[in-house]
């Protein structure tokens, strides 16, 4: 493999569907950088929640958030357990950014333009050299429209939300379902009725509902398609 020409692999889907679990498997498995597009949208939140950018019923200053863009530097850091944090500015903001008050606030702020415009030519510069695997929600779509592998993932609303319920308690977050399930169901919305860059599946995506599969499952499933694909981009 390491004559060959390396690929993008885009995976998108809704919140919580396993995204960054699969992608994260690939990349350690084939050796590639995992980028997780999720984490960079949380990181300018919190950053927007810091410097009282947000008002308590949820307001975002865009204008305002958009002239202090340039003051935001998003890097991942690889730990010694193989899992990788969010820095905002160097600092760790990783368990920070996953907790349900960064989730509440996140939607608004990923639907500003100008954010996504900044935040879309940072991940277009990680992939410059290809070796990527990126999860989000328009990396088929805007960030990488040339990916040589396209996934869109999908699992009703009931089952990802448990699953988050659990990933949260498993963190030592105290959060009920009914919280969680809304959330979901609120960032589903906004993500798909966005004007700028809409989560939607790319038509050159292989779909995927992994409600029924076991992580084992989905990742030998992810490796096949990996596997074409690369042949593919080498034949
Ligand atoms: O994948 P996640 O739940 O950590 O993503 C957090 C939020 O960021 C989600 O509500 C939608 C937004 N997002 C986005 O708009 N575009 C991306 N490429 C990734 C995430």
């Amino acid at each position: 493999m390491t004559d060959s020409k390396k690929i993008i692999i885009a995976i998108d889907g809704f919140s919580s569907s396993g995204k960054s679990t699969m992608a994260k498997a690939l990349a350690r498995r084939i050796g590639y950088r995992y980028v997780d597009t999720g984490a960079m949208y949380r990181a300018v939140t919190l950053f927007a929640m810091r410097e009282g950018l947000i008002s308590p019923d949820g307001v975002v200053d865009a204008g305002e958030l958009e002239r202090r863009l340039p003051e935001i530097a998003i890097s991942f850091a690889l730990q010694p357990d193989g899992t990788q944090h969010t820095l905002l500015n160097g600092e760790d903001v990783e368990s920070e950014i996953r907790g349900m008050e960064v989730s509440n606030r996140v939607s608004p702020v990923s639907a500003i333009a100008a954010v996504r415009r900044d935040l879309v030519a940072k991940q277009q510069a990680f992939g410059r050299e290809r070796g990527i695997v990126m999860d989000g929600r328009d990396i088929g779509t805007t960030v990488f429209p040339d990916a040589e592998l396209k996934i869109f993932l999908d699992a009703p609303a009931e089952c990802r939300a448990e699953r988050r319920v659990k990933e949260l308690q498993a963190k030592g977050q105290q959060v009920s379902y009914d919280e969680v399930l809304a959330n979901v169901k609120s960032r589903d919305h906004i993500d798909q009725t966005r004007e700028e860059s809409p989560l939607r599946r790319a038509e050159d995506a292989i779909g995927l509902d992994n409600s029924s599969m076991t992580i084992p499952q989905q990742d030998e499933w992810l490796m096949a398609r990996f596997a074409e694909a690369l042949e593919k981009a080498n034949s």
